[in-house]
């Protein structure tokens, strides 16, 4: 029987990360670089904290804006890391992880035929998130700007419709992120132009090169941005399901509207993990970070090596890299080689149509995986030259 489902449901197309690593499920010896997903544990003091919780009988639900510890938690390390007060009370919200963040961000800011502004390529969420709420995603093809979004690109991207940006930074998949002259320059353009910024900064721990900028801390920002983050990376903490997002007390009220119909609440158990994490575990997250970095060298001179061009990754764990002098396309170099090295990237499509000459590899993979990995990348390579 046709059934009839929701239009925007129906053309909604299927991650292209989970089609492909359909693919990968039930073969043996893959050495995966595919999913963005920390190789480590979360550290054990982060994970003793949901066991004691647990143990102590916290099974409850909590306030649907969530324990106000890990608000509170969270409003003092935006102080005093980057100077940024937001209230525990109305303008902090706790998430299950930043995915729910921004579909909420986008349910409550849009209205039908609002347009947002997406640079491309892209994680993957965004666009489907937009329409879902009801809103058209425009992409910025960011290829000719070293996957930066230009300020000359950004208005010219801007019309009646647009309500606003969705930035990303560090980016998935390219790694890239702005110092913080660049981030000005995009805040005078949203600011001129009425236009809110939701920022996606959940790899904002993993910046390699220089300081993070969260984006409110820009001037005038503040009030203009919807600042998401969680504990999925910089914590290795995917699987707990915490992210947050802080804004001004409007759309957070709004958001708080749907999450609380929608989720209620933040497991419980995670939230005292999470309020643990952001107390203890800073250091193990430089630590990581240190060994993220390690790796980005690594990988940079081996890629390097087997001729493979990529712009420089300056934060997140992800090299976007051309395979255009191979002569295949994303998929089909992703396919192949899986099917003959037995080694699992993303194809470049899965971020957007027109990147089908690049792939995503994720360095979230240990360091022997990666020293293999690049064997097996080259073995690819040399037999197709010796077939040229
Ligand atoms: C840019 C970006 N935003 C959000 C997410 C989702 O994170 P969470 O686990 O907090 O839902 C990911 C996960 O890969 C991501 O890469």
């Amino acid at each position: 029987m046709k059934r009839e489902i929701s239009g925007i449901v129906e053309k909604m197309k299927p991650s292209g990360i989970r089609a492909f690593f359909d693919l990968v499920l039930g073969m043996k010896d893959v050495i995966s670089l595919g999913v963005g997903e920390p190789d480590f544990v979360t550290p054990w003091q982060i994970r003793e904290a949901g066991i004691t919780s647990l143990e102590q009988g916290f099974t409850s639900y909590t306030s649907n804006k969530g324990l106000y510890k890990l608000r509170l938690s969270i409003a003092q390390y935006m102080k005093n890391r980057y100077g940024l007060v937001y209230s525990p009370d109305d303008e902090i919200l706790i998430t299950v992880g930043v995915s729910e963040a921004k579909d909420l961000a986008m349910r409550t800011i849009l209205n039908p035929g609002d347009k947002v502004l997406v640079c491309s390529p892209s994680y993957v969420s965004y666009g489907p998130l937009v329409e879902l709420a009801g809103g058209k995603p425009v992409y910025i093809d960011t290829r000719s700007s070293g996957f930066k979004l230009s300020p000359k690109a950004l208005g010219k991207a801007i019309d009646k419709k647009t309500k606003a940006l969705i930035l990303n930074y560090p980016s998935n998949p390219t790694g890239v992120s702005y110092i913080r002259k660049e981030l000005s320059e995009i805040n005078r353009v949203l600011l001129k132009r009425n236009i809110l910024c939701v920022s996606d900064e959940i790899y904002g721990d993993l910046s390699y090169d220089f300081e993070h900028t969260p984006f409110p801390v820009l001037s005038g920002a503040k009030e203009n941005c919807i600042y998401l983050n969680g504990f999925s990376k910089s914590y290795a903490m995917t699987g707990w399901r915490v992210g947050y997002a802080c804004g001004p007390k409007d759309i957070i009220a709004g958001m708080t509207k749907i999450h609380q119909y929608t989720i209620m609440c933040v497991p419980i158990t995670s939230q005292m993990a999470a309020a643990e994490a952001i107390h203890t575990g800073r250091k193990s997250v430089e630590e990581m970070k240190r060994e993220y970095k390690r790796r980005r060298e690594f990988m940079c001179d081996g890629l390097t090596k087997l001729r493979l061009d990529y712009v420089m990754p300056q934060g997140a764990f992800y090299f976007f890299v051309s395979v255009k002098n191979t002569g295949m396309s994303s998929l089909k170099f992703a396919e192949r080689l899986l099917k003959e090295e037995k080694v699992a990237l993303v194809p470049g499509t899965a971020f957007g149509e027109s990147f089908d000459d690049y792939v995503r590899i994720s360095y979230a993979s240990s360091y022997e995986n990666l020293k293999e990995s690049l064997i097996r990348i080259g073995s690819f390579l040399n037999r197709r030259k010796g077939r040229g």
